[in-house]
């Protein structure tokens, strides 16, 4: 819990108030204005949360400035090497490194909730054969709140240990059998023996007519690529997971806001938008072009994977993907991938470009992802989706955390009204 480091006075009104100035364990200090309102008649104005911490949170830091990010404390860079995604879904839950008995019956419990409802996989049959996977995860994800009526008490700690665990076993089921309804082949079973990503990679890929071995590579490049997504604190899907949560909605509902607004091409929908912008720079072979149209303001057009609310430096995560896309494509023979190459080119362009260097404009962690996908036979509609299995961990430590928290309320925003002042109603007869 923060401390109370100082008291700031304010003047609005012309009348002064005092307010505590309150430091975390690291980062900047906030002003607690939770009686600014109530005390002085004031609001303060944010949009888009710029100055705003909405909570305490224990989980997650992240130093833009300086290109920091870690987990419970641990830098991602000795999670990436080190460690494995269940172990830090672990950790990302309980704060902790678990002990060796501790990882393995998480193991367990998380192998062996894999399966889901048969009635559920029923659910695809509505869909449109080429329905998005992130609309199908939306709906099916949130749907899960109908199967577990006997474990939705959220006052109840162990109920929500075991929305959690479900969570995290079910999404890459889910995500698996969105792309099967995609593709017209059969769902298939969770296999037991597989690790967390080599038994997405059998799922997503493997039919019943042949064996389907997953490649290791393929397997240590999914799980990284899962602990680097994992978690990275309050960004637009996570606040919508704690925003929705903030009411008591059950954690698969909250789960399934957070997929909604992971899927925008501001967020997590960035990788698969990479991937499309990388081939008409390819194809037309012109990156001059596309930088010109990022920078000409009356062009939609921005460079995707490029820039970050919180980083004013290189994403540690894209420094990451970048170095495991040369590994990954070398050892698949691809060394000479044109999108990557395109890629690092237009990363050279750009981070030396006055207009991005000004911005501090960097690659972020879906500029090289999305290569890394397509190398593993990844189809370009699943790289959201890829990111919402990954993220499924980070949106449950949060949903805990904030369920536990004392200062808990519902979260509820206040706004400034520039609306129609009153007016009396007019018959529409007497309408011009
Ligand atoms: N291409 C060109 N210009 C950009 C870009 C870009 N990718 N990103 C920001 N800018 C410019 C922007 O036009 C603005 O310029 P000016 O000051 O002249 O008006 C300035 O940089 C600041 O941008 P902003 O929109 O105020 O910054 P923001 O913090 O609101 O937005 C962002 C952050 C990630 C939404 C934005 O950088 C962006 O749209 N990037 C492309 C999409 C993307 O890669 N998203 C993935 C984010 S990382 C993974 C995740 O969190 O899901």
């Amino acid at each position: 819990m923060s401390e109370k480091k100082a008291t700031i006075t304010l003047q609005p009104g012309g009348r002064s108030w005092d307010f505590d100035v309150l430091s975390g364990t690291e980062g900047p200090d906030a002003i607690d204005i939770r009686k600014l309102y109530s005390e002085a008649g004031v609001f303060t104005y944010d949009p888009g949360f710029l100055s705003t911490a909405s909570c305490h949170s224990a989980i997650t830091y992240i130093d833009g400035n300086e290109g920091i990010l870690r987990y419970r404390g641990y830098p991602i860079e000795q999670l990436a090497e080190k460690s494995t995604f269940i172990e830090v879904a672990w950790l990302l839950l309980y704060g902790e490194l678990p002990t060796a008995s501790q990882l393995e019956e998480f193991r367990n419990i998380i192998t062996h909730h894999t399966m889901v409802n048969e009635a559920l996989l029923r659910f695809f049959e509505g869909y449109h054969y080429d329905a998005h996977p992130m609309a199908m995860m939306v709906g099916v994800v949130g749907s899960l709140a109908g199967f577990y009526h006997d474990s939705l008490d959220i006052h109840d700690p162990r109920h929500r240990d075991i929305c959690a665990h479900r969570l995290i076993a079910k999404t890459p089921t889910i995500a698996a059998a969105c792309h099967k309804h995609n593709i017209g082949e059969p769902t298939m079973y969770p296999r037991n023996d597989l690790s967390y990503a080599a038994n997405f990679m059998y799922m997503l890929k493997g039919t019943p007519c042949e064996e389907y071995e997953v490649d290791p590579l393929a397997e240590r490049a999914l799980d990284l690529l899962f602990i680097l997504h994992a978690d990275h604190e309050q960004n637009a899907s996570t606040s919508t997971v704690r925003l929705a949560g903030s009411s008591g909605a059950n954690p698969f509902a909250c789960v399934s806001a957070g997929i909604a607004s992971l899927w925008g091409p501001a967020h997590g929908g960035a990788n698969e938008a990479v991937l499309k912008m990388l081939e008409e720079i390819e194809h037309a072979g012109n990156i001059d072009k596309y930088i010109a149209r990022a920078k000409d303001k009356n062009d939609p057009f921005r460079l995707m994977g490029f820039g970050h609310r919180v980083y004013k430096n290189y994403d540690p995560r894209a420094r990451i993907i970048r170095e495991v896309c040369h590994k990954v494509l070398d050892q698949l023979a691809d060394s000479n991938n044109p999108l990557f190459e395109a890629a690092l080119r237009l990363e050279e362009v750009a981070t030396n470009d006055e207009y991005f260097i000004e911005r501090k404009l960097y690659p972020n962690v879906d500029f090289y992802s999305g290569i890394i996908y397509r190398a593993l036979g990844i189809p370009d509609n699943m790289f959201t989706v890829m990111f919402a299995i990954a993220r499924t961990v980070g949106w449950v430590a949060h949903w805990m955390e904030m369920v536990s928290d004392p200062e808990f309320r519902i979260g509820r925003p206040r706004q400034i009204y520039d609306g129609a002042p009153k007016r009396d109603y007019v018959p529409l007869e007497a309408r011009s």
